[in-house]
């Protein structure tokens, strides 16, 4: 099969209704804290991409049975004390840093040390950043050029509670320090900027003896140590990152409307609702649950007729992380020059992000000044590409391929799009999505 994708035609007029796969993050944490419940959790709709398959296959390595039959996922937990594995395991994160990280948290007190190992864009990333607060915890590790994957993780019975500053607004760092203090007799607090708090709703919805006061600028987290995990089954809701590749597909359409059904809309992660509102874009939701203390909605998106630059609010930064590309497309459209700054964390992701984001709009045409944290995008009201675009060497970044087609589709030109197997890490249904819009 060619792992190439070529567009050559901009998509017409469309009127759609579609539904996203799972979230991810909410699948990857069910996974965890269901590996470490007394007894049997089962998941609906459980995200089947390499992350969430790589976190199954985890935990299986940690002596914990999984079955997977259609579209439910069921987890036999044996409790806090339940992994049970034999000396010298090698656990693969694969590309998941949500995996990689997290599942450190869980393993402060293991018996035998474990080698965490990642790909080649994985083992790139920064590990310190999760290693030297789990440390203090008394655990300690190994790692390869003193930050990265490889690395080897010592555990110990002997665990003291900490006081963590999280101040990168990573989700990852302060859940896999939550999941260290669940392991640790006493009070750990955390002080963390703002980032998702799925892992702290779930804690909440399990009634784990956890407290959270959510503070103007910060959260304050409190946790005790957990000693029992009582089962749960969980439908997961579809996720808003996948689902703002359509959006975004949509407001750059002409004359389209669609509607994406049943998406998680955790405050903590729709800072690109509301940055694609502020620069004109037509979103609304309808039909709002809640469900196990997690909002969901149906999403209704329109073409929009006007875009407006903005200067992007750096609060809104760690709530859209994972959807700047998409949102500098629309900057691409506006009238005027936006702004986004304070965004170093994006080149801390799969691929540098911010790099790789500026060459694509260069590729397109699209004049931008791009500094090691921020970038200003001249927008075109008019902007149409007639050329060939090449996108290749990304380190297999999914929502580099992934924005890339929505480009393609919305602006036009002859793009050759490489590595598209790289969709399987976060949304293998992503071109199957796409073929119904075709
Ligand atoms: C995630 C947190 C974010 C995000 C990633 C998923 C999570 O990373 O970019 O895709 O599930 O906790 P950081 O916590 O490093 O910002």
């Amino acid at each position: 099969m060619q792992n190439k994708l070529i567009i050559k035609k901009k998509l017409k007029t469309f009127n759609k209704t579609i539904t996203v796969s799972g979230d991810k993050s909410i699948s990857i944490r069910w996974v965890l804290l269901s590996s470490l419940a007394n007894g049997v959790s089962k998941a609906k709709n459980l995200l089947m991409s390499e992350d969430v398959i790589a976190a199954l296959n985890a935990i299986k390595k940690l002596g914990i049975k999984v079955k997977i039959n259609n579209n439910l996922c069921t987890i036999y937990g044996k409790g806090f004390e339940g992994y049970n594995y034999k000396k010298k395991i090698k656990i693969d994160a694969q590309n998941s840093g949500t995996l990689g990280r997290l599942i450190l948290g869980l393993l402060i007190n293991t018996k035998y040390p474990i080698k965490l190992i990642g790909d080649k864009s994985l083992s790139k990333r920064d590990f310190r950043r999760v290693s030297s607060p789990l440390s203090e915890f008394g655990a300690t590790f190994k790692l390869n050029k003193n930050k990265n994957l490889p690395l080897v993780i010592n555990g110990t019975n002997n665990l003291k509670p900490i006081f963590y500053h999280e101040k990168l607004g990573s989700a990852q760092c302060k859940s896999a320090i939550i999941f260290g203090a669940m392991r640790t007799e006493g009070k750990t607090i955390i002080k963390a900027n703002k980032s998702r708090n799925h892992t702290e709703l779930l804690c909440k919805y399990l009634k784990l003896p956890i407290i959270i006061k959510n503070k103007k600028n910060y959260d304050e987290i409190v946790v005790n140590k957990v000693t029992k995990i009582n089962p749960f089954n969980y439908k997961i809701p579809s996720d808003i990152s996948s689902s703002s590749f359509f959006i975004v597909l949509a407001a750059l359409s002409k004359n389209s409307k669609l509607i994406i059904k049943n998406v998680n809309i955790n405050p903590s992660r729709t800072g690109v609702i509301k940055i694609l509102k502020k620069m004109g874009v037509n979103i609304y939701f309808k039909n709002h649950k809640i469900y196990k203390g997690e909002k969901k909605a149906d999403i209704y998106v329109k073409s929009a007729k006007k875009i407006n630059s903005i200067n992007c609010p750096t609060k809104l930064n760690s709530s859209a992380i994972d959807e700047f590309l998409l949102i500098f497309l629309i900057a691409a459209r506006a009238k005027g020059i936006s702004y986004f700054k304070d965004l170093s964390e994006l080149d801390k992701k799969e691929s540098p992000r911010l790099q790789i984001g500026s060459e694509i709009l260069k590729k397109m045409g699209v004049k931008t000044v791009t500094t090691k944290n921020s970038i200003r995008i001249f927008g075109n009201p008019n902007l149409r590409i007639n050329k060939k675009i090449i996108i290749k060497n990304f380190s297999k970044d999914h929502r580099i391929f992934m924005t890339s087609v929505i480009a393609a589709l919305s602006f036009g030109g002859e793009w050759h799009i490489h590595d598209k197997d790289s969709i399987n890490t976060s949304f293998p249904s992503f071109l199957k999505i796409i073929d119904k819009f075709r």
